[in-house]
């Protein structure tokens, strides 16, 4: 039989509201002879204002135990910009090296979308997760001066940027279009733009059965609000990345809705999966908190674990729930309860 060690970050904010029901739709797909085992870590702001500590050896030491991580969300107003970001959650991507970041949109029916007319989307980022500007790879000189200089070096190996177009390739290959767009800024970004253009060129003689474009990512913005039909899956840069992602939650029903998995393709370390979203202070505790990106994101984690059939019912519950939405306040619960229902029944 086949079981699940699952490590348990809620974080801060409505991260925990979330959290339990992606829990609650879990214990409820799994089939009666899979077992899961779940173990909560106090990680954030409330741990960070108590004792200091973002991410202790021992946490580390104890996470890498896991099959995989779920996470909702970190970020507190009372703690410093960067602070929870940069000593977690990026921490937490680049030590279990979760080198591709797997952000999927799809336009459920019923679903507001700032799109004119009635676009089709269906498509997957797979946004680079440990190189780019996210390196820490940058400093200031004559810092607070008027003469101050600042650089964030954007850090692109072509150990990185292959492993992940070889990753998204192979996703593109398993889809039905077998379609793979590299987004960059190749006119500007001439060096790291080579890197990726050659990269890309070369690992795609190896594919030919999934048909390649090229698009620089300020023309990508465009077509994801025009013609977001032309994608299926897109490989980019981490930040060009983040930046479209939050781009793609908005047209494809809002973050509310937008699942994301930091995966470690390799399985040397434990992949972890969390809502696009993040702690969102002003509605936390009030049960406004839409759990659906949670919930999702379990969906892509058991995909990740092989649980495919039940990955699959997790995204049709959410589909039908969301399908059926009429307006009607639900709170975060009640709305875990309803798609729990469904996958189970
Ligand atoms: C995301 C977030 C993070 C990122 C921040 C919180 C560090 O925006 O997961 O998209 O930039 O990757
Ligand atoms: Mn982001």
């Amino acid at each position: 039989s086949r079981s699940i060690s699952l490590a348990v970050i809620p974080g801060d904010g409505i991260g925990p509201e979330v959290v339990a029901q992606g829990l609650k739709v879990l214990t409820a797909v799994l089939p009666q002879d899979a077992k899961l085992e779940t173990k909560e870590y106090d990680l954030g702001a409330k741990r960070w204002h108590a004792t200091g500590d973002l991410l202790t050896d021992e946490d580390t030491a104890a996470l890498k135990t896991h099959d995989a991580i779920l996470l909702g969300a970190i970020g507190d107003p009372s703690v410093p910009s960067g602070v929870l970001e940069r000593g977690l959650l990026l921490k937490l991507r680049f030590l279990f090296d979760h080198y591709v970041n797997l952000r999927p949109s799809r336009l459920l029916p019923n679903t507001a979308t700032p799109l004119a007319g009635d676009p089709s989307i269906d498509f997957v980022v797979v946004r680079e997760g440990t190189e780019g500007p996210y390196t820490g790879n940058g400093g200031s000189l004559r810092t607070g001066t008027p003469a101050e200089v600042a650089t964030e070096v954007s850090v692109n190996t072509a150990y990185g940027v292959e492993r992940v177009v070889r990753d998204a390739y192979e996703r593109a290959k398993a889809r039905p279009r077998k379609k793979l767009t590299l987004v960059h800024k190749t006119n500007v970004l001439v060096f790291a733009g080579k890197l990726w253009k050659d990269t890309f060129d070369r690992v795609g003689k190896e594919y030919p059965e999934v048909t390649t474009d090229y698009m620089h990512v300020d023309a990508a913005t465009i077509y994801m609000v025009n013609d977001p039909a032309r994608f299926d899956v897109i490989v980019t840069d981490n930040l060009f990345g983040d930046i479209i992602t939050d781009l793609a939650a908005a047209v494809s029903g809002g973050i509310g809705l937008a699942a994301s998995g930091n995966v470690n393709p390799t399985r040397d370390f434990p992949s972890m999966f969390e809502p696009v979203h993040g702690s969102a202070p002003d509605i936390a505790g009030t049960g406004k908190a839409d759990p659906a990106a949670t919930i999702r994101s379990v969906a892509l984690l058991l995909e990740h674990l092989g649980f495919t059939a039940e990955a699959a019912r997790i995204e049709e519950a959410v589909t039908a729930d969301v399908t059926a939405r009429d307006g009607s306040p639900r709170t975060t619960s009640e709305i875990g309860d309803a798609i729990a229902a469904r996958v189970a029944g």
